[in-house]
């Protein structure tokens, strides 16, 4: 029990570094949470202009899920190391540094699972790729990958990640509340545009 909490709170303490926050504010582009959605994401710093440090935070944000999944499963085991990547997602949108208000967490559920199992990563990964490249909608994207994964993780032979990519996807569905509104009414705005 001692391992799977210090697990927890390894995975917990990772996931909760909200890069794109640390990379706007140290490059001077501003408060994240002042800027377009509000958001503390990668989508959410393009918007800033900087290529870059969107670039930047979307490595980082997706390598904090895969690195807490590579510490527990080479420390523990593969249930630990399930429970180091939920803990991440789940630092990423509830960090004890900026008031428990976090992200959506798309970046950190895509690299968990890539750590977990590549080949369903990588899919669920191109999934988003497909989306983005078609509707050039971020969060839109992020709904049709998050609903794919629990499929691809059946169809791809990792039945075992497939109730964890469950919860995660859920989780991100909640927490695109509002992009879904603006989706629905037409609103929501391309990659790379500020509104
Ligand atoms: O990864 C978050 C993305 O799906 C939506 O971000 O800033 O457009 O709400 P944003």
């Amino acid at each position: 029990l001692a391992v799977l909490a210090a697990v927890a709170v390894l995975g917990y303490l990772l996931g909760s570094i909200p890069f794109g926050v640390v990379i706007t504010k140290a490059l001077g582009l501003g408060d994240l949470r002042q800027i377009g959605s509000g958001n503390i994401g990668a989508t959410n710093v393009l918007r800033t202009g900087n290529k870059a440090a969107a670039a930047a935070t979307l490595i980082l944000d997706g390598a904090k899920g895969a690195v807490a999944v590579l510490i527990a499963r080479a420390l523990f085991a593969e249930d630990a190391a399930q429970l180091a990547g939920a803990t991440a997602f789940l630092g990423h949108l509830f960090p004890v540094w900026l008031g428990f208000r976090g992200g959506k967490g798309v970046a950190t559920f895509l690299g968990t699972l890539l750590a977990l199992a590549w080949p369903l990563g990588a899919a669920a990964c191109a999934t988003w790729l497909v989306t983005a490249a078609l509707t050039r909608i971020s969060s839109l994207s992020a709904l049709v990958a998050a609903s794919a994964a629990v499929p691809l993780a059946w169809a791809l032979g990792h039945g075992d990640a497939a109730l964890l990519a469950a919860a995660l996807a859920a989780l991100v569905f909640l927490r695109h509340k509002a992009n879904i509104g603006r989706i629905l009414a037409g609103t929501e705005p391309k990659i790379g545009k500020k509104s």
